[in-house]
């Protein structure tokens, strides 16, 4: 991947940061992207030392002028793309269906799925235009199961189900233009998001109990096998959903 470029949303976070991390140790250059912009001038700057180009962008993945701004800024720093992880996304805790806020609803989808159709949307193009590459888009477990009250929202339910339908979807539209597009289904992982401090004891002996290794996972176990997907080593894989779950799918 040495001089390729890739795209990363979410970077600021527990995910996207070893995403970013695992690209540059394969010699790509990044674009790291979040709407919570302190984290991005650090992770550039540690990223650089590896010998990559980092370029931070403080943009929200909801906004089409903030994603059509971030590939002219890609444009006029490196001229082409290669790679995009479309990987920002919020949750919110269960919410009865009659409960939960519209505005809350919107929230999450805006960010979860219209955030991964409108990278989808305006990285393409630039793929195609560089000669080809790969997305890999960040779903979840609960993009093929349903949650169960006490885990997570509606929203998030639908959203991660939904990103699978786009991703095959864009899949088979770009199956003969030398682009592969994948999305992935982790489960529990070690993250912010997950923020473990605030599980009492009792609550996540019974999370770790849903999951066959009994363990959590760790972001770098997501981040290789997003570089996997858009390696040259997955050449025939696209339009697939796949899980790092620690088994938990399989128990199902
Ligand atoms: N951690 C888990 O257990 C888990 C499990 C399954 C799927 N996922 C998915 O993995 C992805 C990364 O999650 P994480 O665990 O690293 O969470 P995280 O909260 O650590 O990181 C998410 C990042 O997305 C950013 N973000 C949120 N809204 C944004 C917006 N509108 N524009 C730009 N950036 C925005 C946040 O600022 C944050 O830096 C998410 O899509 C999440 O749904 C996580």
């Amino acid at each position: 991947m040495k001089n390729k470029i890739a795209l990363i949303t979410g970077a600021s976070g527990g995910i996207g940061h070893a995403i970013a991390r695992a690209f540059a140790m394969q010699g790509a250059h990044v674009v790291l992207v979040d709407n919570h912009a302190a984290p991005l001038n650090p992770l550039a700057a540690s990223l650089q030392s590896l010998g990559i180009q980092a370029l931070p962008i403080e943009a929200d993945v909801s906004l089409a002028s903030d994603m059509q701004r971030i590939m002219q800024q890609i444009n006029e720093k490196f001229g082409q793309l290669h790679y995009a992880c479309n990987n920002a996304g919020i949750l919110h805790a269960y919410t009865p269906i009659a409960e939960q806020p519209e505005a809350q609803w919107d929230h999450v989808m805006n960010t979860n799925l219209k955030g991964v159709w409108l990278g989808m949307k305006y990285q393409l193009p630039w793929i195609e235009k560089s000669g080809g590459g790969a997305i890999v888009n960040m779903s979840s477990t609960f993009g093929i199961q349903g949650a169960q009250p006490g885990s997570v929202d509606y929203a998030y339910v639908a959203s991660k189900h939904a990103i699978i339908g786009i991703t095959k979807t864009a899949a088979l539209e770009y199956a003969k233009g030398n682009i592969r597009i994948n999305a992935i289904c982790p489960g529990p992982i070690d993250t912010p998001m997950f923020d473990k401090p605030n599980w009492t004891p009792e609550a996540l002996a019974g999370k770790l109990a849903t999951v066959p290794m009994s363990r959590l996972g760790q972001p770098e176990e997501i981040a290789a096998a997003v570089v996997w997907l858009c390696s040259t080593q997955a050449s025939y894989i696209t339009g697939h959903a796949l899980a790092i779950d620690g088994g938990v799918l399989a128990a199902r």
